[in-house]
């Protein structure tokens, strides 16, 4: 298994081009089963995540086109066709839903479209037990019947979905998505209240709405769906990501550097940038994007709860955390979402990090530095946090278990190396 090698104390000064958003390119990959035209989505980020989602597709009969190619500083965002016309398969197999929980977004579009789906039920995951009961008490509110056999979720539902109003007890991102597709092509209106609002909600809304549904309330947690008979093609632009903009501004200021990050907005990441603020980070919008650097020269404690959107992301949770462990003082970190995400307290511990964990939140308290060590990770976020320690440790860190990464960054090695970063890929 590959290697990443990180010889750490450089800053970082440079730009990097921020890709697509993983966690929006998945559902809007989902979405083209819903329709039998061609959904053409540009800035795709490539990632190994994205290939297994088009593996599934492809499993599931939708004939995909990619376009485009690598552009000028590594970005490689891409032009991706999608034409679901002859679905005749609607099972998902384990093989691919347990290399990636994802997958389970096939369900609703697949349901709402051709009457039945049999997707195998996710299992565990690192960062927690992730159920997806939300999924699918909501599709057996809009009228599918759902058995669970043999691991999988059969669902069907042969004369079509009818609307209705479910209230979601907790917010789920991944449910919202589902339910949100499935309804377009329900019979009447739907309403979900205490829905997810997530940039990448509202970036799946936007271009559902592109291919001729009705919804309302979108950007809020009050959506109402209008359900219509078919849906048709569109051409759409993934959002950016929002949680590499906020890993590559942690990278900033980690090392005392000052990234300016290509394509990135401001109105993506508030939560994040108010805590960055308070810590001693300085962010300024850029006709391209936005710069980052140190405002002040040693960075303070800041407390921090994840929160769903708009407050600070479970996925900027890890970075957050590595960035607090050099800062002076102390820092609180509270996690609301998963139960089990603080599996990089450890390594960064093993760094030299101060962290105490009681129960969902970790305190952290500044040490003047880290050093270099073997890491291992077990989760996408929590892997990048050791990359990001790795930038400021004295010596050597050598990451291991690197797919995680590739699941969720592109070209990272390249675009951290473009702005001075020692770091690289040593390959098995
Ligand atoms: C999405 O996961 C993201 N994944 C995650 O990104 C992200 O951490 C998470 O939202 C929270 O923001 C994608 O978008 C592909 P949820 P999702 O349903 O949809 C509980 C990354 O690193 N829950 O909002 O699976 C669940 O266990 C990742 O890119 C139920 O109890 O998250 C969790 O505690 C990892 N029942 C909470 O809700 C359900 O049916 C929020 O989960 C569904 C969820």
């Amino acid at each position: 298994m590959d290697k990443i090698r990180i010889r750490g104390g450089q800053q970082l000064t440079g730009t990097i081009p921020i890709s697509g958003a993983k966690n929006a390119a998945l559902p809007l990959m989902a979405a083209s089963l819903l329709t039998d035209e061609t959904l053409t989505l540009n800035n795709l980020p490539h990632l190994a995540d994205i290939v297994t989602m088009a593996n599934l597709l492809a499993q599931l009969g939708v004939k995909m086109h990619l376009n485009g190619h690598a552009t000028e500083g590594g970005h490689a965002g891409r032009v991706f066709e999608l034409t679901a016309g002859d679905v005749g398969e609607t099972t998902a197999p384990y093989d691919l839903v347990r290399k990636m929980r994802a997958s389970i977004l096939v369900l609703g579009p697949l349901v709402a479209r051709h009457g039945r789906a049999q997707v195998s039920l996710p299992g565990g995951c690192a960062i927690g037990t992730r159920p997806v009961d939300l999924h699918l008490k909501g599709l057996a509110q809009l009228g599918a019947e759902i058995e669970l056999r043999e691991g999988y979720v059969h669902a069907t539902a042969p004369r079509g979905l009818t609307g209705a109003k479910i209230v979601f007890p907790m917010v789920s991102v991944g449910a919202t998505e589902n339910l949100m597709m499935a309804a377009c092509l329900a019979e009447g209106e739907t309403q979900l209240v205490n829905a997810a609002r997530e940039p990448e909600i509202v970036d799946l809304a936007t271009c559902l709405v592109a291919m001729g549904a009705n919804i309302d309330g979108i950007g809020t947690d009050r959506l109402r769906i209008v359900g219509c008979r078919k849906l048709h093609g569109t051409t759409h632009m993934v959002v950016p990501d929002r949680i590499e903009i906020g890993t590559f501004a942690m990278a900033a200021a980690i090392t005392r550097g000052d990234l300016e990050l290509v394509g990135a907005r401001l109105d993506l990441i508030g939560a994040v940038v108010e805590a960055l603020t308070q810590a001693g980070v300085r962010v300024q919008e850029t006709e391209r994007g936005l710069r980052v650097s140190r405002a002040a020269d040693d960075l303070v404690g800041v407390d921090v709860m994840t929160e769903p959107y708009p407050g600070f992301p479970t996925d900027m949770q890890a970075q957050m955390m590595a960035l607090m462990t050099t800062a002076s003082g102390a820092a609180m970190i509270t996690e609301t979402i998963f139960e089990n995400r603080f599996m990089h307290v450890p390594e960064l511990a093993r760094m030299g990090a101060s962290i105490n964990v009681h129960g969902a939140s970790a305190m952290v308290r500044g040490v003047p530095r880290l050093t270099g060590a073997p890491v291992m990770a077990t989760d996408l976020r929590a892997s990048v946090s050791l990359v990001l320690a790795g930038l400021a440790a004295e010596g050597d860190t050598i990451l291991n278990r690197v797919y995680h990464l590739d699941r969720g960054y592109e070209q990272l090695v390249e675009k951290l190396a473009a702005c001075g970063a020692e770091i690289e890929r040593l390959k098995a």
